[in-house]
């Protein structure tokens, strides 16, 4: 399977994706990484393994309609299979889940339902309770509402602090991130009432 990843920032997830598509076995590769903005460690994880690269900044389009626009053509033209947002931190509009609805994943940085949004570490923190975990699952036109893919839990720690809790959650969600796209790209899937399930 082709995957086109989309990143803001560190790149981690894109990191963990590059290091196990080094295998053939795992079923999929990373074709391209798209970004918006320059400068970031996402970027530069992408150069050194050699993969093409798109920046598209919002503010150098008219509108964020043209804005998605561009993303949208930018990623057709690399014809992914599936479209993972790892630490992408804006929001698809209707031009590109039109074209990628289905096939467009996001991780999130808590147990969705609960902490949607941009800060999904320190709202968990902020509310106290004691497991968290990261989310992997399909965008639909909602802000993280989209058919759940995969969990992964981690406790929070008495003594933790909005780094020190992102970081264990960063471990387990580049672990399920790996895992659950290397098994939708080896076995496929269905969405069927919400229920994502592997296999075709
Ligand atoms: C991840 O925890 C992601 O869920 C959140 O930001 C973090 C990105 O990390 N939205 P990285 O850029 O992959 O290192």
């Amino acid at each position: 399977a082709r995957l086109v990843v989309l990143v803001s920032g560190a790149g981690t997830n894109l990191q963990a994706l590059l290091d196990a598509t080094a295998d053939p076995a795992y079923g999929a590769a990373v074709v391209a990484v798209g970004a918006d903005r320059d400068g970031i460690e996402g970027l530069a994880r992408a150069e050194r393994a050699g993969i093409p690269t798109f920046v598209h900044r919002v503010k150098d389009h008219a509108t964020r309609e043209e804005w998605d626009a561009a993303m949208t053509a930018s990623c057709a033209s690399y014809q992914p299979d599936l479209v993972v947002s790892a630490g992408f931190m804006k929001l698809a509009g209707a031009t590109f889940l039109e074209a990628f609805g289905g096939r467009y994943l996001n991780t999130h940085p808590a147990l969705l339902p609960s902490f949607p949004g941009m800060h999904g570490a320190a709202d968990a923190l902020e509310h106290g309770v004691k497991v968290t975990g990261a989310t992997l699952f399909v965008v639909d036109a909602g802000v993280d509402t989209g058919p759940i893919v995969a969990q992964a839990v981690v406790p929070v720690e008495d003594d933790d602090d909005v780094e020190s809790l992102h970081e264990r959650i960063k471990v387990a969600e580049r672990r399920m991130l790996v895992d659950s796209v290397g098994r939708l790209a080896r076995e496929g899937f269905t969405i069927t009432d919400r229920k994502v399930r592997f296999g075709s």
